[in-house]
């Protein structure tokens, strides 16, 4: 068991896929669980589920490129829950294109979810965690990030950011005992992939060839990355920072 009860977390993207996976385990464990997203219906449905389960968990609808929404999100956390202790940046989003046949307009929209929507959340928050001196900042990135991806270089440019980022951020906060960790999946079954899948020919047959590529021969599950963030949340790992853990089935491995 670690250690979580009480502790308020937002996830941002919480509604679904590796977001519900990891609120879910969150809630498990005793925390105040903010389940925030853009889809207003779909993360009111996943609280739902989650209080019926005696979880303490409330919807919040945000959008994290909008500075201004995500400030009204984190006080209308603070309101209901208290001040929040743990971030987790979850949301994101990709379509598998080759570079060569995007436009600038899917460039913006890849950055600014992926990459802007993390500097917004974690401004928003950051300001009351130096003021109480402490908490923790979990950015969901991707192993896209670290070793490239065909189809998916917008993507993987932002993921990376969302790691140098991190690891920046981690230094410049490590004095308010604020840390700053990552987590990098690998191919997880989720409705973006299937998405992804059901749009493109291209990302059908790259992500249809994962598990032979991936050395333990399968994709992951949202659970299995959720267990990775509720490690990074817990009083366990207050002295770990600025890390960056892939949870891929080895798809990367690092020294
Ligand atoms: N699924 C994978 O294979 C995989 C691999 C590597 C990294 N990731 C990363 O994991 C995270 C979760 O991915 P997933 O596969 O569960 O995706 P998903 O699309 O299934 O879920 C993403 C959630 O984010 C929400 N969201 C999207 N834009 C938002 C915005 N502007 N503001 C607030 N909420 C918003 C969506 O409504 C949705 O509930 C993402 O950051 C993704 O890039 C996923």
């Amino acid at each position: 068991m670690f250690e979580l009860k009480d502790k308020t977390i937002m996830v941002t993207g919480g509604a679904q896929g590796i977001g519900k996976a990891i609120s879910t385990a969150l809630a498990g464990q005793g925390a105040k669980v903010a389940i925030a997203d853009i889809d207003e219906t779909a993360a009111a449905q996943t609280a739902d589920e989650l209080s019926q389960q005696n979880h303490k968990v409330m919807a919040v609808q945000t959008d994290i490129t909008d500075p201004d929404k995500v400030k009204q999100s984190v006080a209308r956390v603070k309101e209901a829950f208290g001040g929040i202790d743990v971030l987790v940046n979850n949301a994101g989003w990709d379509r598998m294109i080759p570079f060569v046949d995007t436009t600038p307009d899917f460039w913006d929209k890849v950055i600014d979810i992926n990459y802007k929507g993390v500097l917004n959340c974690v401004y928003a928050v950051i300001h009351d965690m130096i003021d109480k001196n402490g908490g923790k900042i979990i950015n969901i990135s991707s192993d896209a990030a670290r070793v490239g991806s065909s189809g998916e270089a917008v993507y993987a440019g932002a993921k990376g950011a969302v790691i140098s980022f991190s690891k920046s951020l981690a230094r410049e906060v490590a004095r308010n005992q604020i840390t700053v960790n990552v987590i990098c999946p690998g191919p997880t079954d989720t409705p973006l992939t299937q998405q992804m899948q059901a749009e493109s020919e291209f990302a059908q047959k790259v992500l249809s060839k994962m598990d032979k590529v991936i050395p333990l021969r399968r994709t992951g599950t949202p659970e299995e990355i959720a267990a990775a963030v509720v490690f990074f949340a817990s009083k366990e790992a207050d002295f770990i920072t600025g890390q960056t853990l892939s949870v891929s089935g080895g798809l990367t491995m690092s020294s």
